[in-house]
């Protein structure tokens, strides 16, 4: 038993999708999640800046003693996991990978598409997962411009943002693309909408793999928490603001801790 922490970051209210798939699963875990708000979005960033913010994130959570961590954006995943477990050796990070394994394994037509940040596209992340795993499938990359951002002012289903879906995927599907890999954290909460728009394409979301790989890593070293659980959060910039969004997305974290 470790009634510790787990950790978890995102520039903002994406990596939530984790946060609630861990605490479905295993309710007795807090988790403390950093939103990263005062630096989001991170996607058009270079990468040594978010690595940076990822460096900074890891400190401030080791100081409140967390167990594990969770690399909740895929942006940052690209930019900063290797370094990570390199410089901090004793703490188990768990990290965001694009979902082209299952994507290319269930795709009938093997021709799918990655939607996710510049950062996640131009990392060599993506590029060792699609040439390990993308089975000779065609692999379209389409960064999702603006769609972060929507997800952050809590507008994952405004017409707006579904015409946006529409430009942004419409051309690779009609192309004949069956499956979308959801590449960000903030893209878990379109997929319903994303469903809606293109009836009949499979959305991968790796959030509740992901948030299942962590657990697996919590009960091979017997560090499940005896409880009480829930979600405490810390925001870099407009805590409340970010409290009001993640609740619009229906999470309501119960507890806020400073960022420094
Ligand atoms: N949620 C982050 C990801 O998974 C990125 C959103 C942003 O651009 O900050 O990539």
């Amino acid at each position: 038993m470790d009634p510790r922490p787990v950790g978890m970051f995102d520039s903002g209210v994406g990596g939530l999708a984790v946060a609630r798939a861990l605490l479905a699963a295993a309710p007795a875990e807090r988790v403390l999640y950093f939103a990263d708000t005062a630096w989001f979005p991170y996607g058009p960033r270079p990468a040594a800046e978010v690595r940076k913010r990822a460096f900074a994130i890891t400190h401030r959570l080791l100081a409140s003693d967390v167990k594990l961590i969770v690399v909740a954006c895929n942006t940052a995943s690209a930019a900063a996991l290797a370094e990570l477990r390199q410089a901090f050796p004793g703490v188990p990070f768990v990290g965001m990978v694009p979902g082209v394994k299952p994507a290319a394994e269930q795709s009938r037509s093997k021709h799918v598409v990655v939607l996710a940040t510049e950062g996640t596209l131009d990392g060599d992340l993506l590029e060792q997962v699609v040439a390990e795993f993308g089975r000779g499938a065609q692999v379209a990359r389409v960064v999702g411009r603006g769609l972060a951002e929507a997800v952050e002012r809590g507008e994952p289903d405004a017409p707006a943002t579904r015409a946006r879906l529409r430009d942004l995927l419409g051309p690779e599907i009609s192309r004949g693309a069956d499956t979308v890999v959801l590449g960000c954290t903030h893209y878990a909460f379109l997929g319903p909408v994303i469903t809606q728009e293109f009836p009949g394409v499979a959305v991968i979301d790796t959030s509740e793999p992901v948030a299942r790989r962590a657990l697996d890593l919590l009960d091979a070293a017997d560090a499940r928490s005896p409880g009480p659980g829930g979600l405490s959060v810390i925001a870099s910039l407009d805590p409340d603001g970010f409290r009001a969004r993640a609740a619009r997305l229906g999470i309501v974290p119960a507890a806020q801790e400073a960022a420094r």
